[in-house]
């Protein structure tokens, strides 16, 4: 953990990601010791006092923390919450950090969590300045950072009026979760998949992330945002990241972000011919959004990485809201053997080409899926698998939820699970055309796996989901 007691402020401290997520964590971390000392100052447009926050938060804990919640726990954490609306300014915020800080005694750091839409962003950060909150601290910035290349590319400069890129944390929670860094072990720390970690053996992959949930609560963020800034500039482009980098020179910062952002760098710019949106039926007549809305609940796209380990492999990525299943998975299709001596009709490849695939669920599993002979006379072939689920093994120790173990990092001043200015201005970049163009929202049916027109987009490969 961090060495030295922290001051936790928290921005958007009544919103959604904070109750489901950032209080929950916070509290887990406090409990667990991961922190020496730490107060948390709530800030948010809500009009609520020291008391009324903690009674917020009390709920969001008894909602999804996930465990039951022990009194004298919570006491010793209510205590250390405190909350200053932001249209007090500067000066309020000024004085409840210095009192929290006087309250924790001894050298202390600062960390302003930024829970808040791009668009109030550079507002937080100047409030900050004003404030000044600067010296000590650092600084998590929520995505999407930024809406456009020009948003981030102004929101970068104007947050290094206030703070150094040392102090900038650019938070991507699915970096967080313990199957993404698996993607680097599996690649990095076995001699049997690298060699072939490469357009010569792997015929395309899929990032698939479909979601049943719907947007609840969330309608006013996400109708100025939509599938392609929530979820795929920033989680779905990440995970491309690990799976398609080279390997870095160290498990260092510096390094991975150096190769994640020259994939980044070797993307071509999306082409809206290659994306379909969608949106679900029944989307418009939700409250908080536009009847006429043409903000999409779905997306699936094709990336291409001309780069020497990748020209001529396509990465398929999906997502969307009210979908069929809810999943996460990286699946990496092999190409067909050059010849096959097994006759039509035995089952080859009859299931898909064989594919490795990664869950990248809270419990990572992987598997290898292969065609192998069926059991019986006559040669006969099925699809097996080979599993390994991270729930079977007797692995103990503290699993940290994604948000958590950023946060940690982000306390201890670790940049590595974090994004660079460079590299998110360069997805940006990549992803102007569509953002110029984008192509009309198609309705498809809430439980279904989107508009028709995602299987002409993969054609002649087929959608690996549902399984
Ligand atoms: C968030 C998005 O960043 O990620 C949400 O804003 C989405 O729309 C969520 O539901 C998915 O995260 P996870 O960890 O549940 O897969």
């Amino acid at each position: 953990g961090p060495k030295f007691p922290q001051v936790v402020v928290l921005f958007g401290a009544t919103g959604d990601l904070s109750r489901r997520k950032l209080l929950p964590g916070l509290y887990h971390l406090a409990l667990a010791g991961f922190i020496p000392g730490y107060r948390i100052i709530g800030v948010s447009l809500d009009e609520h006092d020291a008391d009324s926050f903690r009674a917020f938060t009390r709920k969001a804990l008894d909602e999804f923390s996930g465990r039951p919640i022990n009194e004298a726990d919570w006491s010793a954490f209510a205590e250390t919450l405190d909350y200053v609306p932001l249209s007090a300014g500067a000066e309020v915020l000024k004085a409840a950090v210095a009192r929290a800080e006087t309250a924790l005694d001894g050298e202390t750091r600062r960390l302003h969590y930024l829970s808040v839409p791009p668009a109030a962003a550079l507002s937080v950060v100047r409030l900050l300045g004003e404030a000044d909150l600067v010296e000590r601290a650092r600084i998590i910035m929520e995505k999407p950072f930024g809406t456009d290349l020009a948003s981030a590319v102004s929101l970068n400069a104007r947050l290094h009026e206030v703070f150094t890129e040392e102090q900038i944390f650019r938070i991507d929670h699915f970096l967080g979760k313990e199957a993404a860094q698996n993607i680097l072990a599996f690649r990095f720390a076995n001699g049997l998949f690298e060699p072939i970690w490469n357009r010569t053996f792997i015929d395309h992959v899929q990032i698939d992330v479909p979601e049943t949930l719907g947007l609840g609560q969330r309608t006013g963020f996400y109708e100025a945002t939509g599938a392609f800034k929530d979820m795929v500039v920033t989680h779905l482009f990440q995970i491309l990241g690990f799976m398609a980098m080279e390997p870095p020179t160290s498990l260092e910062s510096g390094p991975i972000s150096e190769e994640k952002n020259k994939v980044f760098r070797s993307m071509l710019p999306i082409d809206p011919k290659e994306v379909v949106r969608g949106q679900y039926a029944g989307y418009r007549s939700e409250p908080g959004v536009d009847p006429l809305s043409e903000t999409e609940t779905f997306i699936a796209l094709q990336c291409r990485i001309d780069n020497w380990r990748w020209a001529g492999v396509p990465f398929f990525l999906r997502t969307g809201k009210k979908l069929a299943e809810g999943q996460r998975i990286i699946s990496i299709a092999f190409r067909e053997p050059p010849k096959s001596m097994f006759p039509a009709g035995s089952g080859v490849g009859a299931q898909g080409p064989d594919h490795l695939t990664f869950d990248l669920a809270d419990a990572t599993k992987m598997s290898l899926s292969f065609y192998g002979k069926r059991p019986g006379p006559g040669m006969r072939l099925d699809k097996l698998s080979m599993q390994f689920s991270m729930k079977d093994t007797d692995f103990v120790g503290e699993v940290l939820e994604a948000y958590e173990r950023l946060i940690l990092d982000a306390m201890r001043g670790d940049h590595t699970l974090f994004n660079t200015a460079e590299g998110i201005e360069r997805l940006w970049e990549v992803s102007q055309p569509l953002l110029d163009e984008p192509p009309p929202v198609r309705l498809y049916a809430p439980g279904s796996w989107g508009p028709k027109s995602i299987h002409q987009l993969v054609a002649p490969h087929a959608w690996r989901l549902p399984f």
